[in-house]
């Protein structure tokens, strides 16, 4: 009796750290600190709080240090961490189903445009000699306004990580459809209850995060939470995140979103959603 009430307190009452049931996959710049913050706000989620990189750069640390990096959860609450760049990692499909093949994935996706301007506008922020956005998605421009920008560099990593049908093939390929959640960045902003409802049932989680948990802030222009784990105060995401963005030229804009339909489509079929970018 006595070894058996051990296994179950231990089982039952005492947070012991495991390996995740859920992971945010990607894509980077498009909601993931957003959706992982909003996910923390239910009881029943417990996430790492920094990105992890285990199936990319650590993977060679093993699953005991994966297992160490989580908190610690009861049993019934669900493990989490979000590392953007598992989606574009190439062993990242094959290891992930090695840990679990069960496991429930989630990757935010956004306008790959605007995806691509914020891509630019964080590393702008940290290299302010950084070319213009322009002359660095766009190859034979001259220089100036109305400029004859003909071919978008599909190698620059800010036009290449929006192709998304590619590395969502590769993940298609070890994982049910059913296991993979793909949320959208732009509702995720307009009508975050709504996604979150979505989120929460993918995770078979009480629908706990409702429109009673957001507020729209005006001077931030996204929404905030109202609390949320271990803050009762209302609270927006840092500063790094919903930054404003600089004036891109209409024609590069015009450009890009030429470049980006056919793969978009094709993003669609596999996805067997219509995002609806422009
Ligand atoms: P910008 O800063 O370019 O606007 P990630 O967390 O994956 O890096 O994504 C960052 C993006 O999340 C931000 O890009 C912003 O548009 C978006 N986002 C979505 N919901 C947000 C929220 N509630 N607060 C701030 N940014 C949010």
């Amino acid at each position: 009796f006595e070894n058996k009430y051990r296994r179950l307190k231990k089982q039952t009452l005492v947070p012991i750290k495991r390996l995740p049931d859920a992971l945010i996959i990607g894509v980077k710049k498009c909601g993931t600190r957003a959706l992982l913050e909003f996910l923390r706000v239910h009881p029943d989620v417990r996430a790492a709080g920094s990105e992890v990189h285990f199936f990319d750069k650590f993977y060679h640390k093993g699953f005991q240090w994966y297992r160490e990096k989580m908190p610690p959860t009861l049993e019934g609450q669900i493990t989490m961490e979000k590392t953007p760049s598992y989606w574009v990692t190439r062993s990242a499909p094959r290891r992930v189903y090695a840990m679990n093949p069960t496991v429930r994935l989630m990757v935010v996706v956004r306008d790959p445009v605007t995806r691509a301007i914020s891509d630019y506008t964080q590393s702008a922020s940290k290299r302010p000699t950084l070319p213009r956005f322009e002359d660095l998605a766009l190859v034979n421009s001259t220089v100036g306004w109305g400029g004859t920008w003909s071919v978008v560099d599909a190698s620059w990593p800010p036009v290449r990580l929006g192709v998304y049908a590619r590395p969502l093939r590769r993940w298609l390929r070890r994982f049910p459809r059913s296991r993979l959640l793909l949320i959208s960045g732009e509702r995720l902003v307009a009508d975050p209850a709504a996604e979150m409802a979505r989120v929460q049932k993918f995770l078979g989680l009480k629908q706990v995060i409702t429109e009673k948990h957001f507020y729209f802030n005006s001077s931030k222009g996204f929404p905030c939470l109202l609390k949320s784990e271990g803050q009762s105060t209302p609270h927006c995401l840092g500063k790094t995140k919903g930054r404003s963005h600089p004036f891109i030229d209409p024609v590069a804009i015009e450009r890009l979103r030429e470049y980006y339909r056919p793969f978009n489509e094709r993003f669609y079929e596999l996805a067997g959603i219509n995002f609806g970018w422009p």
